[in-house]
């Protein structure tokens, strides 16, 4: 048979796989999500993320260690307070619960890489991510509210900061208040295409967020469209976000290449809660291989043309990565 093009060729053997491999991923840019309770002490196993904690604030820099040990230097930490209320003040509080974990944090691991998830949701008493005004979420009114919340991530020692919200304008609300107070170097990470997504239950029962009316599709994105996520993404990026993200992963890989090739910030995406869950309970059915899984998915988010990846694997990820495969 006369075949001048024989792509198997470089198919091989491992050697030569490897060096035709097109995406290759660092530990460098992994994320890892931490959950902070401030009432507990010890660290609780979460139930609908299996091999996920919540940390009390004695313990989460257990997690941090963990993390360093695999070669993950970055977290992003979601608190679950010791109040709540109508407008989530405790989300600002200079002792809450955020706020003390990153100064812990920091007092041992001053070079580790902090970024908080600036959001209502956690902190108000009705699980909506902003201030109500009727049964709606007030757009402008919730716009300080991240702001003060942002500022005392910040005062704390938070390394960058990331709004998860989606009020309109808040990026650029968020960059003010943070020159304002002189903390002009502290980055935003914009959740900038975030779905209202059936991929984020295990969260919101992790971190004890669910909405107790309604959903949240009045302010996260219809997953029906796609032009609607370029849209997010240059207003964020003409607001002043650093960063861009797109969340969930796996089932908007088309949004991360396309937002990839048009804006010339770095993108970030998250691989949810719904994703992790999916692949472990396959994997505890017997069902698909949990290494090889995982691996893949990762992958494909960075073949996609993600830049850093936030998730819940970040660790096994790093060691796989650490390994070659
Ligand atoms: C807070 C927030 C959520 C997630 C990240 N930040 C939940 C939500 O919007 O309901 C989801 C993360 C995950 O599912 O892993 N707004
Ligand atoms: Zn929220």
């Amino acid at each position: 048979m006369e075949l001048i093009q024989r792509p198997r060729r470089l198919r091989g053997g491992d050697t030569i796989r490897r060096m035709c491999r097109e995406t290759r991923l660092s530990a460098d840019s992994l994320i890892y999500p931490i959950f902070v309770d401030e009432t507990l002490s010890g660290k609780r196993p979460i139930d609908s993320l299996p091999g996920q904690y919540q940390y009390g604030l004695d313990t989460v820099n257990e997690a941090i260690a963990e993390c360093i040990a695999a070669g993950v230097r970055s977290c992003i930490l979601f608190g679950i307070p010791a109040y709540k209320d109508a407008v989530g003040s405790s989300a600002w509080d200079a002792e809450g619960v955020i706020q003390k974990a990153i100064r812990t944090i920091k007092a041992a691991y001053p070079d580790f890489y902090v970024i908080t998830d600036v959001c209502m949701c956690e902190y108000t008493d009705h699980g909506h991510c902003g201030a109500l005004c009727g049964h709606t979420v007030d757009n402008d009114a919730t716009l300080e509210l991240l702001c003060k919340t942002a500022l005392s991530h910040a005062q704390a020692g938070a390394d960058m900061v990331a709004p998860s919200d989606m009020m309109d304008g808040r990026v650029g609300a968020i960059r003010r208040t943070l020159d304002a107070a002189g903390f002009e170097d502290v980055p935003i990470m914009a959740y900038s295409a975030k779905y209202a997504s059936a991929f984020y239950g295990p969260f919101r029962s992790a971190a004890g967020s669910a909405p107790s009316f309604g959903d949240r599709r009045g302010y996260q994105m219809d997953p029906h469209n796609r032009k609607e996520a370029m849209k997010e993404c240059a207003l964020d990026v003409e607001e002043g976000a650093d960063i861009i993200m797109v969340k969930p992963a796996l089932s908007y890989l088309d949004i991360i290449r396309e937002c990839s090739d048009a804006f010339d910030v770095p993108m970030a995406a998250y691989s949810v809660s719904g994703e992790y869950a999916m692949i472990k309970a396959a994997a505890q059915a017997g069902l698909v291989d949990e290494y090889r899984i995982m691996c893949e998915s990762a992958l494909s988010i960075f073949r996609a043309g993600a830049n850093m990846l936030i998730t819940y694997y970040a660790k096994e990820l790093a060691q796989a990565i650490q390994k070659g495969d």
